[in-house]
Order: structure tokens, then sequence, then C-alpha cells
């Protein structure tokens, strides 16, 4: 037999998904993969309701139906505060990961260079190799995880195709700043750079921060492909609704990539999500309050154990220092908590691409009830007296 595609070869199965699969043991909590216990807003559900019976139940329009397309560009025009076209502007996908790598799809050739900063969300890496990419990585830095302008600038000068950016930033939690975000911009058009961006946390802010959309600096409009969700935003990952929103002659590129990726994204998903995109601005506010509630509690639990840990700005991780525990690597921690306490958690080596980095990423996404009860679980390993 022949072998397997080298491009495929080149990278493993998700550990985020993988870890997952512990989901299966008896009496588990996932404060793994990023997904709530707790149902999505009603209007959501009662319109779920609705279409399975009234539909639609044949394919959507591949750029994604009529009414979805309206709706979130009527949401989106709000809040990036442009008016952008829901005909020639927004593309529906199965979620922000199809969007990303029709993204990718779309931009690199074999070789082409893509700027990653690191840590990372682990489908980046991945996806960047099956579009071919060759990665440049940056780091960010500790203890806030900032960048070195003079490092990006190197990167930079390999004269990359694309960059990259989470904002706010699933594992590390980092809101890049407005400067953050115009010193990525004047590298972008210095080099003539596209920017792929994944905004899916983009109302999930802590402590009054505010959502800035890297397509709203100026003239970033005509190089940014703003891969968005609707997963997050509603609890509803498994719905696989998301978006691009860009200019229209990126637009017109991309829809080829994602027509022969998935032909169009569940037709009755995007019809029921409508009723998601009509909520007024109190559902974010309640949105973000909810959330620092789930973190502070979180964060409190942990520090009461005696863990270090990063304070997230934004998303709904948190990255925590293991390395007082003494274990080889972070499977191996991650798997006798599981066996201890029944947490699922995930190494933070998925982020990093190296054997041991000392950290475990829990998220938050849960009931406080969820988090009260995987804190006294937790008790276990308080001050590090667990192996
Ligand atoms: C940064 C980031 N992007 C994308 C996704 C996946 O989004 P979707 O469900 O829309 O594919 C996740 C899920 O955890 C994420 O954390």
């Amino acid at each position: 037999m022949q072998s397997f595609s080298v491009r495929t070869s080149k990278f493993g199965g998700s550990m985020i998904r993988a870890m997952s699969l512990n989901d299966n043991l008896t009496d588990t909590i996932n404060l793994g993969q990023g997904y709530p216990d707790f149902d999505p807003p009603k209007p959501l559900l009662g319109a779920l309701k609705q279409t399975t019976v009234s539909g639609p139940h044949q394919y959507a329009l591949s750029q994604g139906s009529v009414n979805f397309r309206d709706a979130l560009a009527k949401k989106q025009s709000r809040f990036m505060k442009r008016t952008i076209s829901a005909d020639k502007e927004v593309l529906a996908t199965c979620g922000s990961t199809e969007a990303m790598m029709a993204a990718l799809l779309t931009l690199i050739d074999t070789g082409d260079r893509v700027i990653v900063f690191r840590p990372y969300y682990e489908n980046y890496v991945s996806q960047a190799k099956i579009a071919g990419a060759e990665i440049d990585f940056v780091d960010l830095k500790l203890p806030d995880f900032q960048f070195d302008a003079d490092e990006l600038e190197a990167a930079f000068k390999k004269k990359p195709k694309a960059i990259i950016i989470c904002n706010p930033s699933n594992p590390t939690g980092k809101v890049f700043t407005k400067e953050e975000l115009q010193t990525i911009a004047d590298l972008a058009e210095k080099y003539d750079t596209y920017v792929i961006t994944d905004e899916v946390y983009e109302h999930i802010l802590y402590e009054g921060r505010k959502h800035v959309y890297f397509a709203s600096l100026p003239r970033m409009w005509e190089r940014t492909i703003t891969c968005g969700s609707l997963s997050k935003t509603y609890a509803i990952t498994g719905w696989r609704v998301g978006y691009i929103i860009t200019s229209e002659t990126i637009l017109t590129a991309v829809k080829r990539a994602h027509d022969y990726l998935t032909v169009c994204a569940p037709s009755q998903l995007q019809q029921a999500v409508v009723a998601g995109l009509e909520l007024g601005d109190d559902y974010y506010e309640n949105l973000q309050e909810s959330y620092q509630q789930k973190k502070d509690v979180f964060l409190k639990g942990l520090g009461q154990l005696g863990l270090r840990y990063l304070e997230p700005q934004g998303a709904y991780y948190v990255l925590v220092d293991i390395s007082p525990f003494g274990f080889q690597n972070d499977l191996e921690f991650c798997d006798r908590l599981i066996e201890k306490t029944g947490v699922i958690t995930v190494p933070g080596t998925s982020f990093q691409n190296s054997e041991a980095t000392g950290t475990v990423r829990f998220h938050f996404a849960k009931k406080i009830s969820t988090l009260e009860e995987a804190c006294n679980r937790l008790e276990k390993i308080k001050n590090y007296t667990f192996r």
C-alpha cells in the first residue's frame, strides 16, 4: 500500500479532544475541552425546537442562509462599528475551525510562512501544516504574555504570507492592547502580510475590558480575515456555526475554499441561531458578568489550594503552574489528576510543542456549582502534596 500524505503525518491528534475521551470514565468533571455544562439562552432553544419541525432541512446557500447573514451582519456592524454587507462581506462556516481552515487554504501555498504566537491554540499549527505552511513562532513572554516587537519584526522579515492572532487568547487569557494590535498592524502593512484573527471570545473579557476588532484598525479591513463563532457566545459549541467577515475581494476567494470543504454550515442551526443574533446588548453584558463570576470563583478556589496561575484577561481558560509537583511531563500530571480527582485538564504541552511546560490549562465555562465541586475535589492536591 502507498503511504498516507506527508502533510497529515506532520502532526498528531488534538490533545484537547483526546483528554475528553476520559469523560467516559465515571464521575469526571471536564475542565479540559472548553465547552459549557449549562444551556444556551432560551430564545435559541425555542427557535431550535421550531426549526426541527419547520426546517430548513436542505442545504443552505453555500455562503450562508440569507436570514443568518442578515442577522450576523446587523449584530457585528453594531459591535465592529462599521457597516458590514451581509451579501458581500459575510460567510457562514462550520464553526470558527472551518473558518480558519478556509482562510489558510485561501492564502497559503506550500512553503509560505505563517507567524503564530506561542503559546497557541493547538488547531493553528495543525491547520497551518495542512495548508502547507512553514510556521514561525513568536513567544508571548511571562509574566503578562507580551511579545517583543523586535522578535516579531524578525519573523516578519522572513516575508510571511499571514499572521494568526487569537484575541482574546486561548490558552493564555491574554487580551492584546490596542497598542500591541497597532504594532502588529504596522508590521503587517510594512511587510504586506495578511492577518487572520480568531475572535471567538470577543464577548468574554474581564474587569471591564473592551474588545478591539483588529479589522477596525486603520487600513486593516483590506488585509484581515476575521474568524468568529457562535459556539462560545451562545453556549452552542455542538451546533458548529461560525463565520468569516472580511473584504469583498478576500471573501470572493474564501467562498470557493469553503464551498468545497463543507458546501454549507448546517442550515437548520443557522436559522435557529438568528434568535441569538437578535438579542440586545443586555445579553452580552450579562454574559460578561456571568463569566466574571465564574472566573472569580474558580481562581479563588485555585488560590486557596496554593496553586499559582496566570490571571486571564479574557476567554475562559487559566494556565496553572504545576512545576512544584515535580512530574516528568505535563501529561503524566493530567493522567494522575484524573485518576485521583476525576478532574480533566489539558497539558500545557499541547499549546507549546515542548515535552514539559510545567503548566496545565483548566477552563471554567461551567456552572458555579460545578466549579465549586471541582475545587473541592482538587483539595487532594492542596499545597503540592500529590503525586
Ligand atoms: C481560540 C479558539 N478558536 C476556535 C475554537 C473553535 O471554535 P468553533 O467551535 O467555532 O469551531 C476554539 C474552541 O475552543 C477556541 O478556543
